[in-house]
């Protein structure tokens, strides 16, 4: 049995409402389990495959889902990065390896399953691009109609382009990502689709299985984790299912919740410095990071208590620093990844150089999508390859031999 409570006022609503903020304050609602009835046998979800569905019990969808075999994704050792931070214990789980390329996943094969539980016939988001592209492919999975609306200009290439074949109805504003999605919820609510943004408390359940994966595969709780944060939701949602664990008595303690933004884009930031409980919202976000280029996260008051209550912390790093450490995932580690994913490994670059971090720590960084959504700044970054005539003589003499 579940319910949805208002994440502030813990005002309930029955679980086949469809509502995304509160009618009392306004304000997000999460998904809560009677966890005293979920027989949960430790030994069951490790006998079944690691992956999103490993841990239904305190998943929301009742039923066959609409699956594209999403989670399981690996947790590499970073051993080069990890030498030269002097930090022994550092790895990164490599969310890039979904079916579409991005965490999103996860919270798609919930969400849209979830749109089809509850009878809805049309989903919809907006999206700096990796959530577009991820609801195409499950909408399209569940042969149930998706409108996706981005901000023009501002998308990586990659993931248009897999929101156009996917079929998805998308639309370029002329506006940033926190305007879009303004828009789209007003079109959910007077229109009736499914709005599957990080509001939908639905589609961040899913996401929460990032965390789940994450202490199955080192076979303990790790010490901190690191995410890219923009809407702030992913963090959120890990840091509530590994409060679930606890309650259930899987795990003894949280990692340290630890959150990276973009220097362009990064009130979460500012609110945990000067320890404000509301956010100052950015109006004009700025970054090469286009998947965190957002000025008001709709999540950031359930982030903020992520942060606040397990002792992590939250910092920026600049556009060099996310691309020198997409540059040395892809060199030392042979981890492609785009440029915000790299953010959460620049973040403990940095926080270990400015010795804010415990050496000893056992550290998991997200890394949340894949170096292919982004080819254009890849390309802008590297040599274009050298073209020679086709003999072997032009070849030996282009590589100097
Ligand atoms: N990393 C990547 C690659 C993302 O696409 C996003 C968010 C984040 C990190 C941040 O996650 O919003 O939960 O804090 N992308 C959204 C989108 C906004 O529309 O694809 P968050």
């Amino acid at each position: 049995m579940y319910r949805l409570v208002c994440v502030h006022c813990a005002a309930t609503y029955a679980p086949d409402q469809i509502i995304y903020t509160c009618n009392r304050c306004g304000h997000l609602l999460a998904v809560e389990y009677d966890l005293d009835d979920i027989e949960v046998f430790r030994g069951e979800w490790d006998r079944r495959p690691l992956s999103v569905w490993r841990y239904r019990e305190i998943l929301p969808v009742r039923g066959e889902p609409i699956s594209l075999q999403e989670g399981g994704t690996p947790l590499y050792h970073l051993k080069e990065i990890g030498r030269e931070l002097g930090l022994p214990e550092l790895y990164a789980k490599h969310e890039g390896m979904n079916p579409t390329g991005s965490f999103k996943d996860r919270g798609m094969t919930v969400g849209v399953s979830m749109a089809c539980q509850l009878g809805m016939t049309s989903v919809a988001c907006a999206s700096t691009g990796n959530t577009s592209a991820s609801l195409a492919a499950y909408a399209a999975r569940g042969g149930i109609p998706c409108v996706v609306l981005l901000p023009a200009g501002k998308v990586a290439l990659g993931k248009v382009a897999q929101a156009l074949m996917h079929g998805a109805r998308v639309i370029s504003i002329r506006g940033n990502f926190d305007r879009a999605l303004e828009m789209v919820h007003e079109l959910c609510i007077s229109h009736g689709l499914y709005l599957l943004n990080s509001v939908n408390p639905y589609r961040l359940e899913g996401q929460k299985t990032i965390g789940f994966e994450a202490v199955d595969q080192l076979g303990d709780v790790p010490d901190r984790f690191v995410l890219p944060v923009g809407n702030a939701g992913n963090i959120s949602a890990v840091y509530k299912g590994l409060r679930e664990l606890e309650a259930l008595g899987l795990i003894d303690r949280l990692p340290m919740m630890t959150g990276i933004q973009a220097a362009g884009s990064q009130p979460v930031v500012k609110a945990i410095e000067e320890n404000l409980n509301v956010l100052i919202p950015e109006p004009e976000p700025e970054t090469v990071a286009t998947a965190i280029r957002i000025g008001a996260p709709v999540n950031a008051e359930k982030a903020l208590v992520a942060i606040r209550a397990t002792g992590g912390t939250a910092a920026a790093v600049t556009d060099d620093e996310i691309l020198c450490m997409q540059r040395d995932l892809a060199r030392m580690e042979g981890i492609g990844v785009e440029p915000a994913s790299a953010a959460s490994v620049a973040g403990i670059r940095k926080l270990a150089e400015e010795g804010s971090i415990d050496r000893d720590e056992r550290i998991v960084c997200v890394v949340t999508g894949h170096l292919l959504k982004d080819p254009e700044t890849v390309v802008r970054q590297c040599e274009p390859p050298l073209e020679i005539d086709a003999d072997l003589h032009s070849l030996l003499s282009a590589l100097r031999l």
